[in-house]
């Protein structure tokens, strides 16, 4: 496995994170950062960005630059490409991400259009910018953040589950395509993690049973890049994706949309 110290040898001297801003992203830049690797964080909240930039700068010596961009807009990703400049980027951490719940037809339509070029569009677009210049380089790694719920169908949180498939398939086809290019590129499929996002998407926390800490879920994940094309953290969290795989469709469907209603229920949410 891939010591925290080794990533810097292997991956380069500067990666970009995106949702660096909080919960996964956030642990993300502070494990890449005791890898004495230099940052570019990505999101929408500067003064959080700032504050983490400055705490990594002070206490590693790091160069730590913050790019505030929100990845729902058009030109968001071509923005945070243009930050790179030309830096020696050796990592991609493609880890923002949002989720809505609830029946897909009550869902706002920007909303969705919004969480759809958060969770997929900026993914693909970022990697497609950023392979080349890993491949000119000849080595690098990527990082996508998926979920569970990139493994199946989840009623109550259609959208939210496609978005993650396809960053699943995308990201399993680029390890294939990348093999032996030394390019590594793992597919991080979290379970339910304790981060904003868990009260943002109308859970609440207090219900939430094995919710994993964040700063493992990133530290997991840095360890797998190079050793599998998925990962999914957590041994409650694969034995739930594994049953998942054994299920006939159909009941695999009618499980999972039991599984959310009733959260959402329990919640106060409903499923509107
Ligand atoms: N927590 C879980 O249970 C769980 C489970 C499975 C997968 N995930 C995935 O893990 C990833 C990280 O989420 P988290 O759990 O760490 O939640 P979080 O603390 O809410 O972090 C989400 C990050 O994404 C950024 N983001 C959201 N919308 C954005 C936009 N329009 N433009 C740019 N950045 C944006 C946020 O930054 P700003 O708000 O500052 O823009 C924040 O830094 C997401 O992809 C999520 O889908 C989470």
């Amino acid at each position: 496995m891939t010591k925290a110290h080794d990533l810097k040898d292997k991956y380069g001297p500067w990666a970009l994170v995106t949702g660096a801003s909080s919960g996964i992203g956030e642990q993300f830049a502070r494990q890449l950062a005791r890898s004495d690797i230099h940052l570019l964080l990505v999101a929408r909240r500067a003064e959080r960005l700032e504050s983490l930039a400055r705490e990594l700068r002070r206490r590693r010596g790091l160069q730590v630059e913050v790019v505030t961009a929100d990845l729902s807009e058009a030109d968001g990703p071509d923005r945070v490409v243009a930050a790179i400049g030309d830096r020696d980027l050796g990592l991609l951490v493609s880890n923002a991400g949002f989720g809505l719940k609830g029946d897909f037809a009550h869902l706002e339509r920007a909303r969705t259009e919004a969480m759809f070029n958060v969770n997929a569009r900026a993914p693909m677009l970022l990697a497609h910018a950023v392979i080349p210049r890993l491949r000119a380089r000849g080595r690098g790694g990527i990082i996508f953040t998926g979920s569970v719920e990139g493994e199946a169908p989840y009623p109550f949180s259609s959208a939210y589950a496609a978005t993650k498939a396809f960053v699943h398939s995308l990201g399993m086809g680029l390890h294939g395509e990348l093999a032996g290019s030394g390019i590594d590129v793992l597919v991080l499929a979290p379970g339910a993690t304790d981060t904003d996002a868990i009260t943002l998407q109308g859970f609440r926390r207090e219900l939430m049973p094995n919710l994993m800490a964040p700063v493992e879920v990133a530290k997991q994940a840095l360890r797998q890049l190079g050793r599998t094309p998925l990962h999914v953290p957590g041994p409650e969290n694969r034995k739930y994706v594994n049953m998942m795989r054994r299920m006939p469709r159909e009941k695999l469907i009618a499980f999972n949309a039991q599984t959310m209603s009733a959260a959402l229920d329990a919640s106060g949410r409903g499923q509107n």
